[in-house]
């Protein structure tokens, strides 16, 4: 990917004005028929989970599909039925134009918090990398602000809307379960049928990479729910003081600690 698309700020990947621009000025390079880019992973890394998940015969819905190459390798193997959003126009109109040998396939500008599409109308939804770009300006993920929540849940409820009875939704995500898992959970609090996340598969590529599959699950409950894992706890070496060694930090032990007074004395107390 070049630098010049790289943005200066996280936030950014968060806003249709920098999605828009960055699209804009890969469509005017001379090779831009060439240009594409999937975030995390490509279709190889994950080929084998797509599918055994989903009958090629499924419908599918494309949640953010950038121009990454996913929809047209799925395409290729055989999932004739895909409709693609993203709310930045300029990759919709460059990637209609890139698979026009694929004509089945249809795109739609469209925000994936206010899908336009009937009720019950997909088998399936995926997202890969479009989720997370809705995260980009979180800095704690143990503690999703608010608004970020209520911006996931958006499209939680949106994918939940838009899925037949016991449709799925497969998330592909840079997080892992214990931050991904309580943050779906916490989108349907208030519901009794939900998107119940029913596996999580690892996906090797050059780092690891998390893919979730949720259930849509009408008036009933799913046995099967990931381990929740609790966040690190805060350890610290009291290097004098009252408190011992490697204990749990808080803010008497804090105030007790007395500045480092030389490096042995600092090694001595690190308990490895
Ligand atoms: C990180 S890229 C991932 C692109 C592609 N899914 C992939 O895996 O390579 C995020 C994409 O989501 C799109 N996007 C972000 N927020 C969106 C929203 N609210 N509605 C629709 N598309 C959105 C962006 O325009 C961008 O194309």
């Amino acid at each position: 990917m070049s630098s010049s698309l790289i943005p200066n700020d996280n936030h950014m990947y968060n806003s249709v004005d920098y999605w828009d621009k960055r699209y804009e000025s890969v469509g005017q390079r001379a090779d831009s028929d060439n240009e594409s880019y999937d975030w995390l992973v490509d279709y190889s890394n994950i080929k084998h989970i797509i599918n055994q998940l989903i009958p090629k015969t499924a419908s599918l819905l494309m949640l953010g599909c950038g121009n990454s190459l996913l929809s047209e390798q799925m395409f290729a193997d055989g999932y004739c039925n895909i409709v693609n959003i993203d709310y930045s126009s300029p990759v919709i109109k460059q990637m209609s134009n890139h698979c026009d040998n694929c004509r089945q396939m249809q795109w739609s500008v469209m925000d994936c918090r206010e899908l336009t599409f009937a009720t019950e109308t997909f088998d399936v939804v995926i997202e890969k990398a479009t989720i997370d770009a809705l995260l980009t300006e979180e800095t704690d993920h143990w503690n999703i602000s608010d608004t970020n929540r209520q911006q996931i849940s958006r499209v939680l409820q949106e994918v939940y809307r838009v899925l037949k009875t016991d449709g799925q939704f497969i998330s592909i995500s840079f997080y892992g379960s214990h931050f991904r898992y309580p943050l779906y959970k916490s989108c349907f609090e208030s519901n009794t049928d939900r998107l119940a996340m029913k596996a999580i598969h690892e996906v090797s590529a050059s780092f690891h990479y998390y893919c979730y599959q949720l259930i849509k699950c009408v008036n009933k409950t799913i046995d099967f729910e990931p381990q929740v894992y609790e966040p690190p706890k805060v350890i610290t070496t009291c290097l004098s003081g009252n408190c011992q060694s490697n204990q749990l930090i808080d803010d008497k032990c804090l105030i007790n600690a007395n500045p480092v007074q030389d490096e042995s004395h600092y090694l001595l107390n690190i308990n490895l």
